[in-house]
């Protein structure tokens, strides 16, 4: 027999037994367990209670001083909201079931504590100018986290280029051998990216400093209130502008995203050199016991399991990014229950991008590099092969006649078998002058041109990378 829809409806026994929604009144019958188990955001959001309950700390006080609420209708609600504080920050505080968000929960408790004040706290507010406010509020202090990691990363990165003083390893391009450059300027690069990543992450949260507390589900209020109070106590720099903006912007959210993921993507960078400089093939690099992981088979396994994440898990953060700009892409105005999904995408890049930062510093900070291996790597004759040109160019040779004069020393000294000192020796256009050039670790040291690779440049770029770290320091703190 076919099922008629009343038979397959579930109705709800469980959910609302131990409390009510925030909206039942218009209801005839309890939500149903399936729905609240479907739509619940509780168990993700409910890390945003301390800034859901500084949100409400404010907007209880602009009620007041608009004389929508009475002062002591305001304190009972504050006295309500501080003890709520302290039960989630002890974890005394019970979620019920019925509690389907963060602010039903929040508010929930303080009805229970403040009485008939506590139902005027929602006045003038929905959860839908109230989560917009949560959660840039919470991106405000996690994008500082990250900035604070990136930048002791970047303390990482500097320690260790100063360390690496002479030190000069096989630049590559298409991961072949290209040209020997210092380690310090290649640690550098890496420093630069993430210069990027804290610029682009300020930029970001300068856009999100704007509350949208005061815009109401969509299109503010009949009732006299002051956008601008709680904005202030909130220490948000702006109010917004447009009340259905408000409360569908999620482009702090996507920008977050993108921050997290090009840092997570230059972590992941970093991580492949590291997976690739640690093996035996390369061995540039030796990872530090605390910082590698063995095998659980072959007893002789060290292996770089933190790059190997770094690198694998930049794949989810782009997938979070690319996943929410989904969402967002088909939404009308205003707010839509779509942009729930905005809270799990952004707390897991923010977890794994936080946590991938610190494990990334350590391997840095206690790697060993393999100076000897390295410098032999790069100290192959044919590594000086563009300054040979470019040492024929200094002497007038056109530069394309001066690559293939060079060039064809190369494929004579591989095809025969001859070494290339003696070659570039016996050649007319060169001589043993041009020898001089092909020895160990001479090649890095012609490298004097702004922002190149040997020393006299890279000491240079060592002080700029410094004063930016002092500089951040400075501006990050707040
Ligand atoms: N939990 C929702 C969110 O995270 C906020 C609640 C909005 N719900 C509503 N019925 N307006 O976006």
């Amino acid at each position: 027999m076919v099922a008629t829809p009343r038979s397959w409806v579930i109705v709800s026994t469980g959910g609302s037994e131990s409390g009510q929604t925030l909206w039942h009144g218009r209801f005839g019958e309890a939500p149903s367990d399936a729905l609240l188990a479907f739509t619940e955001s509780l168990s993700f959001d409910r890390r945003l209670a301390a800034h859901d309950i500084a949100g409400s700390r404010a907007h209880a006080r602009m009620l007041a001083k608009q004389g929508i609420v009475s002062a002591a209708e305001r304190d009972a609600v504050l006295v309500a909201l501080d003890t709520v504080d302290d039960e989630i920050r002890d974890g005394a505080f019970t979620f019920l079931p019925s509690d389907e968000d963060v602010h039903t929960a929040v508010e929930r408790r303080v009805t229970e504590l403040a009485g008939p004040a506590g139902g005027k706290l929602h006045t003038g507010r929905s959860r839908n100018d109230q989560i917009a406010t949560d959660l840039r509020l919470w991106w405000r202090e996690a994008g500082r986290e990250i900035g604070h990691r990136i930048v002791e990363l970047q303390t990482v990165l500097v320690e260790r280029a100063a360390e690496a003083g002479e030190v000069y390893l096989p630049g590559y391009t298409h991961l072949q051998r290209a040209q020997p450059v210092l380690l310090a300027h290649h640690l550098l690069a890496h420093f630069w990216a993430f210069d990027r990543d804290v610029d682009r992450l300020t930029d970001a949260l300068v856009r999100a400093d704007v509350s949208p507390l005061g815009a109401g589900a969509l299109a503010g209020s009949s009732l006299p209130l002051d956008p601008t109070a709680t904005a202030d106590e909130l220490g948000f720099a702006r109010t917004f502008e447009n009340s259905l903006d408000a409360v569908s912007d999620r482009d702090f959210v996507a920008e977050a995203l993108f921050v997290l993921a090009m840092t997570q993507v230059h972590l992941s960078r970093i991580g492949e050199e590291v997976v690739l400089w640690s093996s035996e093939e390369f061995g540039f690099l030796r990872l530090s016991d605390g910082y590698s992981t063995g095998s659980s088979m072959m007893p002789q396994k060290k292996n770089p399991h933190i790059s190997e994440l770094a690198r694998g898990k930049a794949g989810r953060l782009i997938g979070n990014l690319a996943g929410f700009l989904a969402t967002l892409k088909g939404l009308p105005l205003t707010y839509n229950r779509d942009l729930q999904e905005d809270k799990e995408p952004l707390f897991d890049a923010f977890d794994q991008c936080s946590r991938a930062l610190l494990a990334v510093r350590g391997l840095l900070e206690t790697a060993t590099f393999v100076d000897k291996r390295a410098m032999a790597a790069a100290s192959d004759p044919a590594m000086a092969a563009t300054d040979l040109a470019e040492w024929l160019v200094a002497r007038g040779t056109p530069f394309r006649e001066a690559h293939r004069i060079v060039g064809a020393i190369v494929r004579n000294s591989i095809e025969r078998g001859v070494p290339m000192d003696e070659l570039v020796e016996s050649d007319p256009a060169l001589g043993p002058e041009a020898v001089e050039l092909l020895a160990a670790g001479v090649a890095v040291t012609r490298r004097t041109t702004p922002g190149g690779a040997g020393p006299e440049p890279v000491a240079r770029q060592l002080v700029k990378a410094r004063e930016r770290l002092d500089d951040r320091r400075t501006r990050l703190v707040r």
